[in-house]
């Protein structure tokens, strides 16, 4: 299906009269990408999600997940028909507005063709029941993302794309939405997801556990892990804190001491970034040789329990809290301006590193801009290169440039108001070169030219 090719396909009962002013209006299929000149199959366009409401159940046994996904969104053009990213799951009934649409699949996109077009600006609910047993994508530089089966039950996760594995999604970051998961597993099992917990009701043998993320979230930053875990829910700075370890550890070995400082970090990360932006704090760990990164989950990091082979560890735990910030509430708008994540996540543990005695973040400045490959410029990494060195260091050191550039008042005055700012928005690097000086009150472009997008060494700060 070729970008916006195609005319009116509108078939059934005539769409409702347009507004008297303007003209009729002019139904297209949504284009079958978001528009992200690195993955422009990512996402889909022609609408905005406002929500994603999941009931699901999964059978650990059979592999088997089916349910139902209620996606309420609006119309940004005169819609046809649009696309929903959904891999390797069949959809059965699908209805819009409570009236069946025709759903089609072609590849990992899932057509759905409403009885009548959608105008620009309308809300509409799609409702998608759909069964399967899910998979991951597989992307030969960026590996794996997705659902994966264990021997216990499952896990989703993955970045830059995950979500399509287990609900059908416009899977990319630029559309945000909320997330409720009600996932029904066999009673004595766990299902861990993102956002404050609900209620958990158990019925014929069949245990089904509520979670609500009510902050706008980046479809990769929806998880969920399903097996024996020994969950704790307490409360933090009145909060949810939910940490979940698997059984498979001692509950109270590395993992677990690591994850118990998760308040701690957040609080200290608040104190340089503003107030946590979330609902609920917490963290999962997996305790799978697949998994061998931790990925910042909104509200409720995921860590690959490789981080805690050789003891307690805070670094990592203060990257993924960092991201609620950056990357989470403030994210991106297109994958290119991934630094504005990994750079600033990597600064926070320079920060923390600090605070806790460690190296200071004059010294792991000083350490890498001291050898360092120079030719790949983080702002602009190319699709494959978007989690290299250069995003996570050079983007770091990026954000140790700007800070002695415009000295520690501007920027622990911008390293507050812009989270505040943009808090639940989507964001991109110019936008930010002009929070920071705006901020400072100085010129910065020559700064992020040569630290961004130069393939020479900067000038030191
Ligand atoms: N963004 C993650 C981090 O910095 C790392 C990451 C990159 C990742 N690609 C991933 C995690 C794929 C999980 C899956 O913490
Ligand atoms: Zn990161």
């Amino acid at each position: 299906m070729a970008l916006l090719a195609g005319g009116c396909t509108s078939d059934g009962a005539p769409p409702a009269a347009p507004p008297s002013s303007g003209p009729p209006p002019d139904f297209r299929p949504g284009a079958e990408g978001i528009g992200d000149p690195y993955f422009p199959k990512y996402g889909n366009g022609g609408y905005d999600v406002g929500g994603y409401d999941l009931k699901l159940r999964y059978d650990p046994k059979s592999g088997q997940l089916r349910g139902s996904a209620t996606v309420t969104a609006t119309a940004t053009q005169d819609l046809s028909r649009f696309n929903l990213d959904l891999a390797h799951l069949v959809a059965g009934k699908v209805t819009v507005d409570g009236r069946a649409a025709r759903a089609t699949a072609d590849g990992n996109e899932l057509v759905i063709t409403p009885a009548a077009g959608i105008t620009r600006g309308t809300a509409f609910t799609a409702v998608i029941e759909y069964s399967g047993r899910p998979e991951a994508l597989r992307n030969e530089e960026l590996g794996v993302g997705g659902w994966l089966r264990t021997d216990d039950g499952a896990f989703a996760l993955g970045e830059p794309e995950s979500a399509s594995t287990w609900f059908p999604v416009n899977d990319h970051p630029a559309d945000k939405a909320t997330f409720a998961l009600a996932m029904t597993v066999p009673a004595g099992v766990e299902a861990i997801s993102n956002g404050v917990p609900g209620e958990r009701t158990t019925d014929a043998g069949w245990t089904t556990w509520t979670w609500t993320e009510k902050a706008p979230m980046a479809s990769y930053l929806a998880t969920v892990a399903i097996g024996q875990y020994r969950v704790s829910t307490s409360t933090h700075a009145g909060k949810p804190m939910v940490i979940a370890i698997p059984e498979s550890l001692p509950a109270d070995g590395p993992a677990a001491r690591s994850m118990a400082r998760t308040g701690e970090v957040a609080d200290f990360l608040a104190t340089r970034f503003g107030p946590y932006p979330f609902d609920a704090y917490g963290g999962i760990v997996l305790d799978d040789d697949r998994v061998g990164y931790a990925l910042e989950t909104q509200s409720r990091p995921v860590y690959g329990n490789t981080f805690f082979r050789s003891g307690t560890q805070t670094t990592v735990v203060a990257h993924e809290l960092a991201h609620q910030w950056f990357g989470d509430s403030v994210a991106l708008e297109r994958w290119k301006d991934i630094w504005l994540n990994e750079g600033f996540a990597s600064y926070a543990e320079w920060l923390w590193q600090e605070h806790e005695g460690a190296t200071t973040a004059e010294q792991n400045f000083a350490r890498r801009y001291a050898s360092f490959d120079w030719s790949e410029p983080p702002g602009d990494p190319g699709p494959e290169g978007i989690f290299s060195q250069s995003v996570y260091q050079r983007g770091a050191m990026t954000v140790h440039a700007l800070r002695k550039t415009i000295g520690d008042e501007a920027f622990f005055r911008l390293l507050k108001s812009w989270p505040a700012e943009q808090r639940n928005g989507n964001v991109t690097t110019t936008e930010f070169i002009a929070a920071a000086e705006k901020e400072s009150g100085k010129d910065l472009d020559s700064l992020f030219q040569a630290w961004l997008f130069g393939t020479t060494q900067p000038p030191r700060p």
